[in-house]
């Protein structure tokens, strides 16, 4: 019998890319989970945990969270019984250490990436995107004041939970986040290049024309390669 098809994707990008935004509307079409590590810190935070309270100064300041502590909490994540059949990795791996600990953990499983998709935006559009960012405190469905606000203000479309913005998305923790970006996290588009599952996607324009690419490229791998997404 042929082995089930999986699709096993990294969506990478700087803070504001959309990240988030594309993520959630592959999980809608390719039924796979999204597992964003911000998400997954900002819970074990507001969850009060021992991990929470670690991590916490790191997320705030927009610094990145140790690799071991984060490597932690996405292994876990990736052994749920819902990433079995693929899962989208957002804001995972963000420094070059991250990205070989995941490679071995995935061959470890007999498992390996199909994917790694960068969505390119300049620095000055993030600034606005993100400042203007609204997120659901019920089902954390991203807004945005200007670019794609919700029907009624500060009230969730999809579930009528409070819009609120996070804390570390102020001009000054953008301006770090940005740095950090640019140093430990954008070097792995060329680590991806070399392992030639690199994809680059123009992030600016509409949200649902960036989906349409995105979908092109995973179209693409089903057509000309399946074995990159067969585990
Ligand atoms: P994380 O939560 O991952 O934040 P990030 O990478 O900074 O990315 P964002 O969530 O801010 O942006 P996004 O690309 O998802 O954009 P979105 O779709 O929301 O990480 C937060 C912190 O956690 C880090 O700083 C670090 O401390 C820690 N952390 C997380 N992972 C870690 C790791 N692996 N290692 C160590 N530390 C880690 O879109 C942004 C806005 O723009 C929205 O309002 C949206 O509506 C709008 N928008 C989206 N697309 C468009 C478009 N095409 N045009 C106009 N507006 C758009």
């Amino acid at each position: 019998m042929a082995p089930k098809p999986v699709l096993n994707l990294i969506l990478m990008g700087p803070p504001g890319a959309g990240k988030g935004t594309q993520a959630k509307m592959l999980v809608e079409k390719y039924g796979i989970p999204q597992i964003s590590t911000g998400d997954l810190l900002r819970a074990a935070i507001a969850s009060g945990s021992e991990l929470g309270s670690k991590v916490q100064s790191y997320v705030t300041s927009g610094g990145l969270v140790p690799d071991a502590l984060v490597l932690d909490v996405l292994l876990q994540r990736l052994s749920e019984k819902d990433c079995q059949n693929g899962f989208i990795l957002d804001g995972f791996p963000r420094t070059v250490g991250q990205a070989e600990a995941l490679g071995q953990a995935l061959e470890a499983r007999k498992m390996r990436m199909s994917a790694a998709i960068a969505i390119v935006v300049a620095d000055a559009e993030l600034l606005e995107r993100l400042t203007g960012r609204r997120i659901c405190q019920s089902c954390a469905s991203s807004f945005h004041i200007k670019f794609s606000p919700p029907r009624q203000e500060g009230i969730c479309d999809r579930c009528g939970g409070a819009l609120l913005q996070r804390k570390d998305d102020t001009a000054e923790v953008i301006s770090h986040r940005l740095e950090v970006y640019h140093a430990q996290t954008k070097p792995l588009i060329a680590y991806y290049q070399e392992r030639k599952i690199m994809h680059l996607v123009d992030g600016i324009g509409q949200i649902d024309v960036i989906f349409g690419k995105i979908c092109a490229i995973i179209e693409s791998l089903r057509g000309l390669d399946s074995a990159q997404i067969t585990r």
